[in-house]
């Protein structure tokens, strides 16, 4: 394991933090993209908040502005872009310092068009988050603009101050990077090669987590279940706990933790070890998701999955067997190129068959630099809108039809808060995630009570304490 113990990156810190003293200085970030990044920006917030800078969820009453960017999808690229333009004359007014950061920033043509056609202060890459307190000082000191990218995959850095989002859940990165190339996908090029944190880090994170209270833990990676196998097979990875399932089995050791999830994982990587984790685990969620992309072997197969439709299902049942109460969600592409209806046809099918509980469906979207991209089916915009609806359509029967199950059970809930959409009603979800609302008093936020469900409203289901 490559691993880097920051401390000339943090004397950063101190130096911005005295450059600041006294100003009352505030800071807007917003983060785009998955739960990666969401962790990511809790680092940076970390470093920003030690450099004297409090939040602010007004972007126009701001000093510093942080755009945490992904670029998974074209829609994300618009958006930046949108943000851009409405920043520039926040800079020219207060004279806010703008950093872009982030997924997208890894890519050249992006960093080219923000050079050429935006105004801007600090540029940096995901492999160089911890370097953020360091282009800070610079850009203030020396009013120049910073551009800190790295090509070469950035060594785990440990240690970095954190400012967390929530006071009961939390998310830990437990590995960087992908090695898995799925055609369509932009991940790899942009986080690098896949690379796992050492578990005695991890665990002490997550033993301090549980100090501080928080109950609920999220171990996330872009192929959460092939924890350490790089390091397996390179023969580099001199620890026990050398496996997803072996991390897992010592996270669900640790005392004050109540529920633990991850994601994502791919299905290649539920090997028997995994499940039987899953399995015997008890704080371990048995909601999976279980990233489907598409139902069809020969769409699987462009795609670089490496699972045919066939085996897929297998899995499932597998998990079902060995797992009678598991749950799955899942992610959808439609319109990969060269997909026809009939296959289109497929993915459909996989969907009846296992009920996803829930499905993250998108519209398969070109990514520069990707195979997938220089195919030359491409599918027709309208085609692959009539495939999304078709798909949304079908999921939308299979909520209420899913729904319907959860009718007279007891659930477990984490309550989160008072309802947004109805302030007498408390509300919390489901361990597969559904929204469940419910009479009863503010003393048990923060806390996992039993409730009955008595009737389902397709996007969420009313219950009753008991
Ligand atoms: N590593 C994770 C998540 C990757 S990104 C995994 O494999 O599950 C999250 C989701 O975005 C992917 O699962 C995929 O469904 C979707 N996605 C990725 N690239 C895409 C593209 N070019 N167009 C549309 N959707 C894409
Ligand atoms: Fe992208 Fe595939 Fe890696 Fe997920 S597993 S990040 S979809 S390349
Ligand atoms: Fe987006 Fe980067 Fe995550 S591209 S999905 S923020 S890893």
């Amino acid at each position: 394991m490559v691993k880097k113990e920051i401390n000339n990156e943090l004397e950063y810190i101190e130096k911005v933090r005295k450059i600041n003293e006294g100003k009352n200085l505030k800071y807007y970030i917003l983060t785009m993209g998955c739960q990666l990044n969401e962790n990511d920006s809790e680092k940076i917030s970390g470093m920003i908040e030690q450099m004297g800078y409090t939040l602010s969820d007004d972007i126009m009453d701001s000093d510093l502005v942080i755009y945490n960017t992904c670029c998974v999808r074209e829609n994300a690229e618009e958006k930046l872009f949108g943000k851009l333009g409405e920043v520039k004359k926040l800079k020219e007014a207060r004279g806010t310092i703008i950093a872009i950061g982030g997924c997208m920033m890894q890519e050249k043509h992006i960093v080219d068009k923000i050079k050429k056609s935006y105004k801007y202060d600090i540029i940096f890459g995901t492999h160089t988050l911890h370097n953020f307190p360091k282009d800070l000082y610079n850009a203030i000191i020396e009013n120049k603009k910073i551009t800190d990218i790295l090509d070469i995959d950035g060594e785990i850095i440990e240690g970095l101050p954190i400012k967390r989002n929530d006071s009961i859940r939390a998310s830990v990165t437990i590995m960087n990077g992908c090695n898995n190339f799925c055609t369509y996908c932009i991940v790899p090029y942009v986080r690098g090669r896949e690379r796992s944190r050492d578990p005695e880090d991890i665990i002490q994170e997550v033993k301090s987590l549980a100090e501080q209270g928080y109950k609920e833990i999220t171990l996330l990676g872009q192929n959460v279940n092939s924890y350490m196998r790089v390091e397996r097979e390179k023969g580099i990875c001199n620890t026990k706990i050398n496996s997803f399932a072996k991390l897992l089995r010592a996270v669900n050791e640790i005392e004050g933790i109540e529920k633990i999830r991850f994601i994502s994982p791919h299905p290649k990587d539920f090997t028997d070890d995994v499940i039987e984790a899953i399995r015997d685990c008890s704080k371990v969620s048995k909601f999976i998701h279980l990233p489907l992309q598409s139902g069809n072997t020969r769409v699987l197969k462009a795609m670089n999955r490496v699972y045919t439709k066939d085996e897929y299902l297998k899995l499932v049942d597998k998990m079902k067997n060995m797992i009678p109460e598991i749950k799955f969600s899942t992610d959808i592409i439609v319109g990969f190129p060269g997909e026809t209806d009939e296959e289109f046809e497929d993915t459909l099918d996989v969907v009846n068959k296992v009920k996803f509980e829930q499905i993250f469906m998108f519209i398969y979207s070109r990514r520069l630099g990707t195979p997938a991209d220089k195919m030359e089916e491409q599918v027709p915009e309208n085609i692959k809108h009539i495939r999304f609806d078709k798909l949304k359509n079908l999921y939308e029967e299979l909520v209420v039809e899913n729904n319907k199950e959860y009718i007279n059970t007891i659930q477990k809930i984490l309550v989160e808060g008072y309802s947004k959409t109805n302030a007498n009603l408390l509300t919390g979800r489901t361990d597969t995630n559904k929204v469940v609302v419910f009479e009863g008093k503010s003393d048990l936020i923060g806390k996992i009570e039993d409730v009955e469900i008595i009737s389902e409203h397709k996007w969420y289901l009313k219950g009753k304490l008991i």
